[in-house]
């Protein structure tokens, strides 16, 4: 491809971002109870920026090394509990009290963690970096968790 074509792609990109947020927006504004339990509470923001620029290399490489036991899962949902229930609900829908008046709202988690999108680097640069790199409430957890608790959390999130 020459820079011609890359610039036009990468136009027609920013173009289909902003159109898809505008959608969002119209769904997300409409009657009250609507986004609750997170019909298409998605982080759209958070998803164009990874079609934009890639996961940062120090995370490219990351896999879950846990094996998914009992333990691991029963430690990831006290963690979930302690760590992101108040925002992202108690099942992970979106819905929890500390999110409700937040922009973006917190994502349905339950739900996208079991989407192609969500692989290991993906889960552990969001929870290691939170909404820093998208300008979100969500607070970094790569100072308050471990390398395991956070695998722990990823395991059990995508079980919830
Ligand atoms: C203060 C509220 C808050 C807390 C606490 C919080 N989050 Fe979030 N989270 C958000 C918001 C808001 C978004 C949507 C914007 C974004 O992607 O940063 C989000 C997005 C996400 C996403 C991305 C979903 C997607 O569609 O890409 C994941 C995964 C996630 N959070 C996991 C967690 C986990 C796991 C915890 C606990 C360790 C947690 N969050 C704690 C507010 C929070």
């Amino acid at each position: 491809m020459n820079m011609k074509t890359v610039l036009a792609i990468s136009g027609a990109l920013v173009l289909l971002a902003g159109l898809s947020q505008a959608q969002m927006g119209m769904m997300q504004g409409g009657g009250p109870g609507m986004m609750r339990g997170g019909m298409m509470n998605m982080s759209m923001q958070r998803h164009h920026y990874v079609m934009r620029n890639g996961l940062p290399g120090e995370y490219a490489g990351k896999r879950n090394p846990l094996g998914n036991s009992a333990e691991d899962l029963a430690r990831g949902k006290t963690l979930y509990q302690s760590n992101c229930a108040a925002c992202h609900g108690a099942q992970g829908q979106g819905d929890g009290p500390a999110g409700e008046n937040l922009n973006p709202r917190p994502a349905n988690i339950a739900r996208f963690a079991k989407m192609p999108m969500a692989s290991d680097p993906y889960l552990y640069w969001t929870i290691s970096e939170g909404g820093t790199p998208v300008n979100s409430a969500m607070p970094p957890f790569k100072n308050v968790l471990k390398e395991q608790e956070i695998w722990q959390l990823i395991a059990y999130l995508r079980r919830m």
